[in-house]
C-alpha cells in the first residue's frame, strides 16, 4: 500500500474563531516561557510540561496545545540570518518589511508587481492552529493568521498551462547577514504542484497569535503547508511564478537525495540524514510518533493517489 491512513486524526485543524487563548493566558504563557528560557534543555522541558506546556502523548487532549509565542519566535530556521536557531531572532530586526512588493509572473493572465496592501485587500484573515514539522525532527503547533493561498492565486487568473508554483524569497544581503555567506545558494526558492498550492489548507501567513508576523518567522508574508516538512514553507516571499514545469528549489537542488521536491511528512521514509519516525514537540520532553502527512492525511492523501511516496519523497 502506498498511502497509509494515519490513526485517529481530527478532520479539521481550522479554528474558525479566536478563543484558543485569552489575553491573560497568553501573557502568563509568554511569561512562563521567558522565565524558563535561560535554563538548560532538560530542565526547560520539564518546566514547560509542569506549566502545562504540552502533553508527551501522541493524540488525546492537549496533544496540539499551541507552542508558546516565545518559542515560535526564538527557535527558527531562517538561514538568511544565520544557521543557529536563535540567529533569526537576534538579527532579523534589521530587515525592513515595508514597503513590500510581490511580483506575480509566469502562467497567469494578470502578471504584475503588486504592493502587499493590494494583495491583502479583500482577504479575510483567519486564525488557524497548524502543526509544523521540521525535517530536523522537531515540531511546533502554531496559531497562524492568514488565508488560503488559493484565494490569492485565483485572482491572478492562472492559465491552463500552470502546473506548478514557484516561490522566491527575499535577496537582500545588506540586511540579511546569512546571505553574505554561501551556506545556501541565494535566494531561497521553494515550490508546490498546482493542486497542492490550491489546497485550502495551504496558507499565506501574515501573523501569529493575533500579532503581526515577526521578521524571524517570515514577515511580511510567508507560506505554510502543514502536511509538508517546514522547508517547503518559504519566508518573506517576493515573487510567485506559475510554471508549466517543476521549479528547481533550493534544498532539492542542494541535496536531492536528502530533500525531495514533495517533502510530505512521512514517518516511514527516512531522509538520508535523519529518521522521520518520531519528533520532539518543542516544549515537551518525550519524543512522539510522527504522523503520515503530519496528521492531515484525511484532507490531503488523495492528492498523491497512485504515487509511490518512497520514490516521490
Ligand atoms: N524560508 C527562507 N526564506 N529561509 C529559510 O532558511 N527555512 C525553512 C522554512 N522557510 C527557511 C525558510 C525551514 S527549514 C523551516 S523548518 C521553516 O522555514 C521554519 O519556520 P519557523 O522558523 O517559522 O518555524
Amino acid at each position: 500500500m502506498l498511502i497509509r491512513r494515519p490513526p485517529d486524526i481530527p478532520s479539521s485543524e481550522i479554528t474558525p474563531e479566536r478563543g484558543y487563548l485569552d489575553r491573560r493566558a497568553f501573557i502568563a504563557m509568554a511569561g512562563a516561557a521567558a522565565a524558563v528560557a535561560a535554563v538548560p534543555v532538560l530542565g526547560r522541558d520539564l518546566l514547560a510540561r509542569a506549566a502545562g506546556g504540552g502533553s508527551a502523548r501522541a493524540g488525546g487532549s492537549g496533544a496540539d496545545k499551541p507552542t508558546p509565542y516565545d518559542d515560535i519566535t526564538h527557535y527558527n530556521n531562517y538561514y538568511e540570518f544565520g544557521t543557529g536557531k536563535t540567529d533569526p531572532a537576534r538579527y532579523a530586526g534589521q530587515l525592513v518589511t515595508s514597503p513590500w512588493t510581490v511580483e506575480v509572473a509566469g502562467e497567469v493572465r494578470k502578471p504584475a508587481t503588486y504592493h502587499l496592501e493590494d494583495l491583502l485587500r479583500g482577504q479575510t484573515i483567519e486564525e488557524r492552529i497548524y502543526r509544523h514539522r521540521c525535517v530536523e525532527g522537531w515540531s511546533m503547533v502554531i496559531p497562524w493568521n492568514g488565508f488560503s493561498l488559493r484565494n490569492l492565486i485565483t485572482r491572478f487568473e492562472p492559465t491552463s498551462r500552470a502546473k506548478f508554483v514557484e516561490f522566491t524569497t527575499l535577496y537582500r544581503p545588506s540586511q540579511m547577514p546569512g546571505q553574505r555567506t554561501d551556506v545556501l545558494p541565494w535566494p531561497y526558492v521553494e515550490g508546490l504542484r498546482m493542486d497542492e498550492a490550491m489546497h485550502p489548507l495551504t496558507m499565506v501567513v501574515t501573523g501569529l497569535y493575533g500579532r503581526p508576523l515577526p521578521n524571524q518567522d517570515g514577515a511580511p508574508i510567508r507560506i505554510h503547508v502543514p502536511w509538508k516538512y517546514g522547508f517547503k514553507s518559504g519566508k518573506s516571499i517576493v515573487r510567485i511564478r506559475l510554471m508549466e514545469t517543476q521549479p528547481a528549489t533550493t534544498w532539492n537542488t542542494y541535496a536531492p537525495s536528502w530533500y525531495g521536491f514533495y517533502a510530505n511528512v512521512n514517518p516511514d521514509v527516512d531522509t538520508v540524514r535523519w529518521s522521520q519516525a518520531t519528533e520532539r514537540r518543542i516544549g515537551e520532553f518525550f519524543r512522539r510518533p510522527t504522523l503520515l502527512f503530519n496528521g492531515y492525511g484525511d484532507q490531503v492523501a488523495s492528492l498523491y493517489e497512485g504515487m509511490d511516496l518512497r520514490k516521490d519523497y
